[in-house]
């Protein structure tokens, strides 16, 4: 079984010897029968690994034409992962209660996550850096005020410490190591400089030409361009928690542009065993980016489920049963009943070792 198994744990940009090996040591075992043969995911498409991000059109460019998407965007969690700071934040309030937290909470300028875990976040005298304090503000889980979104702004949490700390301290390296990648965009992987805060349009839609306008096929994720393949590759550069670039060996990837083939440099274990460790709402994730990346089965992508601009699932519910809807809800159940660990009041109590909540 731990032979089976140990055969999934796929690295991206394998060698074809290994590849080779791979592929026939799947086709002669009887356990994978079901399973299609897998595909090289490295196979297709470019990659910008190690070169300097092209120029791009900001959001505040795109929104000038775009006012229809305007109302929402403010509001969405890729465009808040990263906020400046409001002294009205409940976060803040905490954290000036906290000993010492006074000044700390002056001295705050961004605010990143909301609902499992909120971090506080300064400029660092580094252009295009900024600094993590360690203490970090944990909103209380409660199923009951979680369905009510005024109450639960203003339920109560906790600031907390990590083990090894006695004091909040500002860390100057956590924040570009280890998360600028998926919080911020366009980080140079050299220097690990951000070039925006949060995330902009061009983290999905990378590079869009001004001839769209005309042929909306040049604008990635337009109606008429959604390759499966690239899909899963944009959304996955952050949403595959626990990757690692092959060539900088850091937790985000080397110079990804919406378009790019994620999986030259980026390294996912894909594994059963690697997929059966994650959470449900992280599990789907592995589990649709697997079908589409390694058994080519490019019927069902994030965008099959997910409306992102509206923040809006809704459209998965008219779908018929298949194995991922088991990640989620008990396979058969008339009423698709969810699974432990997924209530419809507290969906997710996710928990991610990343992003440290
Ligand atoms: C590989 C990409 C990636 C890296 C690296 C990463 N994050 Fe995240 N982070 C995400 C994604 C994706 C989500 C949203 C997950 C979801 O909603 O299920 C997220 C969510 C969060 C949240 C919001 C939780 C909530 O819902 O309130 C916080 C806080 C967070 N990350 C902090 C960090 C910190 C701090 C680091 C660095 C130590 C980091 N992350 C590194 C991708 C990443
Ligand atoms: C997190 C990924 C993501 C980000 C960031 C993002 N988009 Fe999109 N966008 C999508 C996806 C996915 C679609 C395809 C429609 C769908 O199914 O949601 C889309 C569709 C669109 C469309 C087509 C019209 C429509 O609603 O279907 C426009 C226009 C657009 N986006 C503009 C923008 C602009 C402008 C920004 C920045 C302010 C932006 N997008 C940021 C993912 C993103
Ligand atoms: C000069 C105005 C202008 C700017 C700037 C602009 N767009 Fe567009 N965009 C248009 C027009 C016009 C269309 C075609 C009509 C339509 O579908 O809205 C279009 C279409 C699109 C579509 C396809 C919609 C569909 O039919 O599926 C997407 C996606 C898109 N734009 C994204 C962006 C993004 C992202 C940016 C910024 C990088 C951007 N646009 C900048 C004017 C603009
Ligand atoms: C550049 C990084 C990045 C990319 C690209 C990205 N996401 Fe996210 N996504 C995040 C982060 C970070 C959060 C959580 C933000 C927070 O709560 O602070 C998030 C939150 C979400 C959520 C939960 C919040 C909501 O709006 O419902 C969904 C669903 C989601 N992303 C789907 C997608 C899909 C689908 C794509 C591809 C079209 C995508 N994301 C692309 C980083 C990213
Ligand atoms: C079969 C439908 C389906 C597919 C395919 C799918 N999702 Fe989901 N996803 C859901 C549903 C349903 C939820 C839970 C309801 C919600 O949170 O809106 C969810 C939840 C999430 C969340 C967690 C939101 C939170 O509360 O933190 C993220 C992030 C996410 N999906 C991203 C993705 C990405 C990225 C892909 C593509 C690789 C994807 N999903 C593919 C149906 C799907
Ligand atoms: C990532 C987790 C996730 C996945 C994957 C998922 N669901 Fe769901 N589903 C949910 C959650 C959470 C709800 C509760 C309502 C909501 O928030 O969308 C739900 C609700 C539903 C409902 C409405 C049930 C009711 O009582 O009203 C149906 C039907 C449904 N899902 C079908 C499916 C099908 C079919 C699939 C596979 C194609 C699937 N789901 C995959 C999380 C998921």
């Amino acid at each position: 079984m731990r032979d089976c198994q140990d055969r999934w744990r796929f690295h991206a940009g394998v060698s074809g010897l290994f590849f080779a090996a791979l592929m026939l040591a799947m086709a002669t075992d009887a356990q994978d029968v079901a399973r299609p043969r897998p595909v090289d995911p490295a196979a297709w498409g470019g990659d910008h690994v190690g070169q300097p991000f092209p120029p791009y059109v900001t959001g505040d460019e795109c929104l000038f034409c775009h006012r229809d998407i305007g109302p929402t965007w403010g509001d969405n969690a890729h465009q808040r992962t990263i906020r400046p700071a409001t002294p009205d934040e409940l976060s803040l309030a905490a954290l000036r209660e906290f000993p010492r937290g006074k000044d700390l909470a002056d001295q705050t300028q961004y605010l990143l996550g909301s609902e499992r875990m909120t971090r506080f976040l300064k400029r660092s005298e580094e252009y295009g850096k900024l600094d993590l304090l360690s203490a970090m503000f944990r909103p209380q889980q409660n199923a009951d005020v979680e369905t009510d979104e005024a109450s639960r702004e203003n339920a109560p949490g906790e600031i907390h410490l990590p083990a090894d700390d006695d004091e909040p301290r500002w860390e100057p390296h956590t924040f570009a190591d280890r998360c600028a990648g998926c919080h911020t965009t366009a980080v140079d992987s050299r220097g690990k400089a951000f070039s925006s805060l949060s995330l902009d349009c061009f983290t999905c839609h990378g590079d869009v030409p001004l001839e769209h306008t005309k042929d909306t096929s040049l604008a990635l994720l337009s109606a008429k361009h959604r390759e499966p393949r690239q899909v899963i590759s944009l959304c996955g550069q952050c949403h595959l928690r626990g990757g690692r670039s092959k060539s900088t060996g850091l937790p985000y990837p080397n110079t990804f542009v919406a378009g790019d083939n994620l999986f030259r440099d980026f390294q996912v274990d894909f594994s059963d065993e690697g997929l059966n460790t994650l959470p449900a709402a992280d599990r789907h994730i592995f589990e649709n980016t697997r079908d589409v990346a390694l058994f080519n089965q490019t019927e069902m992508t994030c965008l099959t489920c997910h409306d992102v601009h509206t923040s809006s699932s809704e459209r998965h519910q008219a779908l018929e049963e298949v194995t991922i809807c088991g990640s989620c809800h008990i396979p058969g159940t008339e009423s698709r009943e969810l699974r432990e660990g997924i209530s419809e009041s507290a969906k997710f109590h996710v928990h991610s070792r990343v992003c440290g909540y």
